[in-house]
């Protein structure tokens, strides 16, 4: 059984293009069964569009409050039978029930080695310009568990990227850590289905034995 995917994301989709891409050359052992956005222009929506995934529009003002957005987004979750949820330039914090609904069951993807540049207001050309100002000598990209705290969960993958003198500008330093999060992500999604199934087998032989 594939692991069903429901893919949250705000912007460009270049992330959700290389998660698609990994499912259908099979080197991830998922399926996008969904889209969600809270953006109705975002070019991820177009790339559900264009390739006949199911896809969903969650804005935030069509709701009185954060708590009903909460619950709409995870009975939309929950009514496609997500297994996984991936955030993918999601741009809105997740909501209690949201995470109680799927606690480490929610993965995100971050372009810096954290703990170091994240957190609140963390995010695009911002995180790359931190790093610049700050002198650093490598930076590269997180993948890590959701809680309810930004950028703050277990993390399950970093990647490493040199800051040469030719990537000394935020938007080059992007490009660079972009190209890599596009390797790292599926990768690391593909371990995290991988180690979840070893411990479901685990689990269930050590049930048939007791
Ligand atoms: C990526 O840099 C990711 O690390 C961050 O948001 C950006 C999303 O880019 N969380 P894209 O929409 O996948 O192109």
């Amino acid at each position: 059984m594939k692991t069903k995917l429901g893919i949250l994301a705000s912007g460009r989709g270049s992330n959700l293009g290389a998660i698609i891409k990994a499912c259908n050359n099979r080197t991830l052992n998922a399926v996008v069964e969904i889209v969600i956005s809270n953006n109705p222009d975002s070019g991820a929506l177009k790339i559900a569009k264009q390739e006949n995934l199911e896809h969903r529009c969650l804005r935030p003002s069509d709701y009185p409050d954060a708590d009903a957005l909460d619950r709409a987004l995870t009975e939309t979750l929950v009514a496609a039978k997500i297994d996984l949820v991936i955030l993918a330039g999601y741009m809105k914090k997740i909501g209690p029930l949201t995470l109680h609904r799927f606690d480490h069951k929610i993965i995100n993807i971050h372009p810096s080695l954290l703990p170091k540049f994240g957190g609140k207001g963390m995010y695009g050309l911002k995180v790359h310009q931190a790093v610049i100002d700050a002198g650093e000598s490598e930076t590269g990209a997180t993948v890590h568990l959701v809680d309810a705290e930004y950028d703050q969960g277990r993390i399950l993958e970093q990647k490493k990227v040199e800051i040469g003198d030719n990537h000394r500008d935020a938007q080059t330093l992007a490009a660079r850590v972009l190209e890599i999060e596009h390797k790292l992500y599926p990768e690391t999604i593909n371990k995290f289905i991988e180690e979840q199934n070893r411990e479901n087998h685990a689990h269930h032989v050590a049930r048939r034995g007791s």
